[in-house]
């Protein structure tokens, strides 16, 4: 790396669900003067720009994804003030603060919803995707919402259908519209403008559809009752012709305004994820990278390969970046179990590219089971085992009633992990050998040392299947990273032949100098060596 890397390319970003953050009000719910509240913990721990899942007024059909305006506040999570205290105290403490920017879809009560609803020749009937019924009176094609059944809701009122990829109170806007474009951009610039260092995009791969509305294909072996969003390909609903357009607009924007940050959700494959970073790395700086979250397999030849496959095919001057949790998927600690899970997060750590760490998996919180009566989510209402409301529960502040989340007495929205009193921040602030000290090492150690956070990443292929190696390196610095992916002791070998000394190993409890002829680790032990 030549040029003097960026904030966003060197710091690592933390990901905030606002509804579980932080109480500041007690009323059961997350808000923005808890995050205030929170800020100082967030700079202790070492993590550089807050992203926010969505907090603008909202019928909350999907928490917050169902935006009913967009410029601004949720009255239960603050006032607009809030967040602009919100952006000066961060910035206070040298955080960035990045905001989830929600162009596929309103919510059905958005005023302009609303007109479009209204009548066939609204101005604005042409912002959002209408189409006639099929000449059997049903829907328009095949397509399927990702939390399940037709994609298309048919209004009585005007004897047409809307789509909806998501909720049937979320309805597609047509980005095809230059005015929807215009107005969508303008929310961008008014958030811009009072200093939010970025966004978050939602689905950005999916803002355009087939014009011809042709059927999407059926993947084989989806049964009822597996997750909903599996069950078509995109072929006609993402990745459509004419969307880098699009993306480029977006950057174009933001550019507008110095240096933001632009990251997409895109769940694609590598070689497609690829072209949105733009040919002329004019889209997103940052196409979210999810192969940590959706491998079905979690064992080191397959994860060597993952990453080998990313570095190989990211193009030239393209910043890498790695995601391991997030408000939609399981959590890493109850997908892997919370000792394999220290190892995953120093692989996070100290890969090359940016990495994002989902609230709560710094202290290795792990999905809660939530019994049906108190489950919310859209996505869980055919089988509540898609529900997403497990890995979303109130972060574990203290062992004290509700975890400090929110006041004693109070009902949270979501139930409290069972297990918070042993596991939450102030007792792992106390254990110098917890998953939050592992977790706040690691940063520091980023932060501290070029060759993490900026240098060159090189695989180094191993005999043992069980364990993953690499390098890392910087101007003459060299750092080893290795993994043992097993329940069991590894030797790992070939490293490269001399001395290094251990200077974190994921148990916290040695830092030696080693022979790499002979390094041995422990079942789930990660090991970042210096070499001589
Ligand atoms: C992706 C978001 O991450 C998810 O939580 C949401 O339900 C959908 N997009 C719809 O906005």
């Amino acid at each position: 790396m030549t040029q003097t890397p960026s904030w966003w390319q060197t710091g690592t970003i933390y990901q905030i669900y606002p509804r579980s953050f932080m109480d500041g009000n007690g009323d059961g719910i997350g808000d923005i003067p808890g995050i205030i509240s929170k800020l100082d913990y967030l700079r202790w721990l070492g993590v550089d720009a807050i992203w926010l899942s969505p907090i603008y007024p909202s019928p909350m059909a999907d928490f917050g994804y169902d935006i009913a305006d967009y410029i601004d506040v949720h009255p239960i999570f603050g006032k607009l003030s809030d967040m602009e205290q919100l952006i000066v105290e961060a910035h206070k403490r040298d955080l960035k603060v990045i905001l989830d920017f929600v162009p596929n879809h309103t919510s059905d009560e958005h005023p302009w919803f609303q007109e479009s609803r209204s009548s066939r020749d609204n101005p604005r009937r042409d912002w959002y995707m209408w189409h006639d019924p099929a000449p059997d009176g049903g829907p328009p094609n095949n397509w399927t919402s990702f939390f399940g059944g037709s994609a298309w809701q048919f209004d009585e009122q005007t004897g047409q259908y809307y789509l909806h990829m998501f909720d049937v109170k979320q309805p597609d806007l047509n980005w095809r519209n230059p005015d929807v474009r215009e107005a969508m951009y303008n929310v961008l610039r008014f958030w811009l403008e009072r200093g939010i260092d970025g966004f978050r995009v939602d689905v950005l791969w999916m803002l355009l559809k087939d014009e011809q509305l042709r059927d999407n294909p059926q993947r084989p072996g989806w049964k009822p009752g597996d997750p909903p969003y599996a069950r078509q390909e995109g072929r006609y609903t993402e990745d459509q012709p004419g969307i880098h357009e699009i993306v480029r607009e977006m950057r174009k924007t933001l550019d507008d305004f110095g240096e933001r940050v632009f990251i997409g959700e895109i769940y694609l494959p590598i070689h497609r994820l690829m072209h949105y970073y733009g040919e002329m790395l004019d889209e997103a700086h940052l196409p979210f990278n999810f192969q940590f979250v959706t491998t079905p397999t979690w064992e080191a030849r397959t994860i060597q390969s993952m990453v080998h496959e990313y570095e190989e095919a990211l193009p030239e001057g393209a910043w890498p970046n790695w995601v391991l949790g997030n408000h939609d998927r399981p959590r890493v600690a109850s997908r892997l179990g919370r000792e394999q899970a220290r190892v995953a997060q120093m692989l996070l750590l100290t890969l090359r590219g940016t990495p994002t760490c989902y609230y709560g998996d710094e202290l290795g919180m792990q999905n809660v089971a939530i019994p049906p009566e108190m489950m919310h989510d859209p996505q869980g209402k055919d089988n509540p085992v898609n529900s997403r409301d497990p890995n979303r529960t109130p972060m574990q502040w203290d062992d004290t009633p509700n975890a400090g989340f929110s006041p004693a007495g109070v009902q949270t929205w979501l139930p409290i992990a069972s297990d918070y009193q042993n596991n939450n921040v102030a007792a792992e602030q106390q254990d110098p050998c917890s998953f939050l000290t592992l977790t706040r090492t690691l940063l520091t150690l980023r932060r501290a040392l070029p060759a993490l956070s900026q240098g060159t990443y090189q695989t180094l292929d191993q005999d043992n299947a069980n364990c993953f190696a690499f390098l890392r390196e910087h101007e003459g610095a060299r750092y080893l990273v290795v993994l043992n992916f097993a329940d069991a002791e590894q030797i790992v070998k070939p490293l490269p032949a001399g001395q290094g000394r251990i200077i974190l190993s994921t148990h916290l409890d040695r830092e030696e100098d080693v022979d790499l002829a002979h390094l041995q680790l422990r079942a789930h032990e990660g090991c970042l060596i210096k070499l001589a």
